[in-house]
């Protein structure tokens, strides 16, 4: 295992490059500074700040409830600890819904005040003309497509999409107006894997995945899933790389036991 000390900056452009070089894409989620500053000298090569932070950090029972005030806090502690990862930010329910003109504002915050590189955006045919409008613009964009959080009530839950014939058809089919619109990348969440498979083989774009196999450009997930930190889901496509959680409350409970026992501070910790 490396630590990436030095090494170029990720472009919108590269991203593209490792889907032709066959360079798998490497991403994860980061809400404040000190997580960010840790992932950028980890090598990888987008950090998202996903709306997910709204669940992870603040305790809201789904992404629907996080505004463009939280995510701008966000995006604005995770930009001070990266120096080489490309910035990603989501677009908040209702940030880019409502007009093609409220999108733009929304967006162009998210790169003038928050720092960010481009941005993401949840949905297919319905928000294309905002896809396109942000793009002429220079505000690159990811899509995200498959099970899309922000639509849970519609979908009533978070099973898996495309596992039948028509809802697979239109994820193709967003997946290419997406592309053609000037998405420079997409998310899949939780689709079958083969489905994530003829989907980035149409595409000329990187496809991240999260739940949709290993036929994906790149994979995602949750940093606080993978370290073993958030405890309210567990699915299965999260591979725990950690159980940080646990380490936590390990050295929680010993401190309270130290201070009870008047075992803490010693003479060396005082002055
Ligand atoms: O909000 C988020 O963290 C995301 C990822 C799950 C892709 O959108």
């Amino acid at each position: 295992m490396s630590i990436q000390k030095e090494s170029k900056r990720v472009t919108v452009p590269l991203i593209i490059r490792m889907k032709e070089q066959g360079e798998p894409i490497a991403m994860l989620t980061a809400y404040d500074t000190l997580m960010a500053e840790i992932l950028d000298q980890s090598g990888i090569d987008i950090i998202l700040v996903g709306d997910s932070g709204g669940m992870v950090m603040a305790g809201h029972e789904n992404t629907l409830s996080v505004g463009m005030s939280e995510m701008l806090h966000y995006v604005k502690s995770v930009r001070r600890g990266v120096n080489r990862a490309l910035l990603v930010v989501d677009m908040p329910f209702l940030s880019y819904q409502i007009s093609v003109e409220d999108a733009v504002r929304n967006a162009g915050r998210f790169l003038q005040e928050g720092g960010a590189e481009a941005v993401k955006l949840e949905g297919g045919k319905p928000i294309i003309p905002v896809v396109e409008r942000l793009v002429q613009l220079g505000i690159p964009v990811m899509g995200h497509l498959g099970l899309t959080p922000q639509s849970i009530h519609q979908f009533g839950g978070y099973g898996v999409r495309g596992r039948d014939a028509e809802i697979a058809a239109q994820l193709k089919e967003d997946a290419l107006l997406l592309e053609k619109a000037g998405a420079f990348s997409m998310v899949l969440e939780k689709i079958p894997a083969d489905l994530a498979r003829e989907i980035s083989e149409q595409l000329r774009i990187p496809t991240i995945g999260i739940g949709a196999g290993k036929y994906c450009d790149g994979q995602v997930l949750v940093s606080h899933d993978m370290l073993g930190l958030y405890e309210k889901f567990k699915p299965k496509f999260v591979r725990r790389y950690a159980e940080l959680g646990k380490l936590m409350l390990e050295a929680f409970i010993q401190y309270v036991h130290d201070v009870k026992q008047k075992d803490f501070p010693s003479e060396n910790e005082s002055y």
